[in-house]
């Protein structure tokens, strides 16, 4: 079937999403459609022509407050690539602002992250969403500074899932070498899952810096993002193991809500939480697993995912404010054993350590190995056969599977001292490098 298309797909290339859509497959009825998608997708290509609005400001209600603004329509900075090491390893990578060159930069075409409430886009966004945007009033008294944090992770994270999601949006429909289907109905289900998502992140991120902006506290700009894939099995296989990393984080997100009082804040949360865990049993099917790979989800902290993603995804030096977050970034974690099984044994890691690590080049002796798997007491390992070779050590760990019946998403980490730790936050509170990320089916 592809190929038969591709020739014809070809030419149509850049002209919209909906030329990448064969007339046949988007007029049949296969019991896959949630209502009337063509004029979802004919708002989001007539948003496409709108010039970017030059700032952000706000209506009366929502999360947005008129005299909020942020940013201009553009973000360009001469940062330089990347070295992309840590936990979700791989290299290489491409983008644009639709999708097509390399790294992956902001805005969109139609204008993105730069929206009005409300506008033509933000309408046309909320119909490929397939819903709105928050339209109720923020809580009335601002968040405590530390959630404020939290509303800014969220936001650093959900633009670069809007980077990962246009990019991969991209590479299916225009046939990108990797991301070809010989079942075409296939790559229809995937299509209008993606274009549906790619809208709903960006409404995620509209929201967590629409408050922001509501409370004065500095929305978050987008930075240049690589995605380290380059097959689609390979991308579903990293959104997979980036949506469990924001699973688990989110929790961590609603745990400071409730200690810091801001309860207010809590049940939006939750409706991104499952609503991500919705998009996981997709990408899992995808792969060929069971929906629901665990019983309970990985717990993570927001330190574990700022550190992922600025060591997997962000071109270093591209974020215009991602200072503003505080939160730590520790030193990249290589899981070195690849296709890990379901079994007890040794796996390998190596971090690197320079820069504010560099003294644990010679002085890695009083660091242990934490994996951090569903909501269990995280289990610590001795750090064994270390060589060192100039600044990369590189060594063995145990994995005691099978007792711990570790499936899902492992978080594994270097920390000082040999614990025990009673939680997720305890480790993260001793982590040098981390996380090292990977999945078990
Ligand atoms: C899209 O395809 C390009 C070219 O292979 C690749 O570099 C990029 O990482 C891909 N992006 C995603 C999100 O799969």
């Amino acid at each position: 079937m592809y190929s038969k298309l591709a020739p014809v797909l070809g030419s149509l290339a850049l002209a919209s999403l909906v030329s990448a859509v064969p007339v046949d497959v988007e007029k049949r009825d296969n019991g896959i459609w949630f209502g009337g998608r063509g004029s979802h997708l004919e708002n989001y290509q007539n948003s496409n022509g709108a010039a970017p609005s030059a700032s952000y400001s706000g209506p009366a209600n929502g999360y947005y407050t008129p005299s909020a603004t942020y940013g201009g329509g553009s973000y360009s900075t001469s940062a330089p690539p990347a070295s992309h090491s840590g936990g979700y390893n791989g290299g290489g990578g491409s983008g644009s602002s639709d999708g097509s060159s390399n790294p992956f930069s902001f805005p969109l075409s139609n204008g993105f992250p730069n929206i009005q409430n409300p506008s033509d886009q933000l309408t046309a966004i909320e119909a490929q969403a397939h819903g709105l945007l928050p339209n109720g009033p923020p809580p009335p008294t601002a968040p405590a500074a530390d959630d404020l944090t939290s509303l800014r992770l969220i936001a650093f994270n959900e633009l670069w899932e809007v980077a990962f999601f246009t990019e991969l949006l991209y590479n299916v429909t225009h046939n990108v070498a990797g991301y070809q289907f010989q079942d075409e109905s296939q790559r229809q289900t995937v299509i209008n899952a993606i274009t549906a998502v790619q809208a709903q992140e960006e409404l995620h991120l509209l929201n967590a810096n629409g408050a922001l902006a509501h409370f004065n506290a500095g929305p978050i700009q987008p930075c240049k993002y690589v995605a380290p894939v380059s097959d689609f099995k390979s991308a579903i296989g990293l959104a997979k193991t980036f949506t469990d990393v924001v699973l688990g984080t989110l929790g961590d997100v609603q745990t400071h809500f409730g200690q810091n009082g801001d309860n207010g804040l809590i049940r939006g949360v939750a409706a991104v939480i499952g609503q991500e865990g919705e998009q996981n049993g997709f990408y899992r099917n995808l792969l060929g697993l069971i929906p629901s790979g665990a019983p309970f989800l990985t717990a993570s902290t927001r330190e574990f995912a700022f550190s992922a993603l600025n060591q997997g995804f962000v071109v270093q030096g591209s974020c215009p404010n991602s200072n503003t977050i505080n939160l730590p970034i520790f030193g990249a974690l290589n899981v070195l054993t690849q296709n890990i099984q379901p079994q007890d044994q040794t796996l390998q890691f190596s971090f690197s350590a320079t820069g504010s690590y560099s003294q644990y080049a010679n002085n890695y002796q009083g660091l242990s190995l934490v994996y951090i798997n569903q909501q269990n007491v995280p289990v610590v390992e001795p750090i064994t056969q270390a060589t060192v070779s100039g600044s990369t050590v590189t060594f063995s760990a145990n994995l005691p599977f099978t007792k711990n019946e570790m499936f899902g998403l492992t978080i594994a980490a270097v920390v000082e001292g040999s614990g025990p730790f009673a939680s997720v936050a305890d480790v993260a509170a001793v982590a040098k490098f981390g996380p090292g990320l990977f999945e078990i089916a």
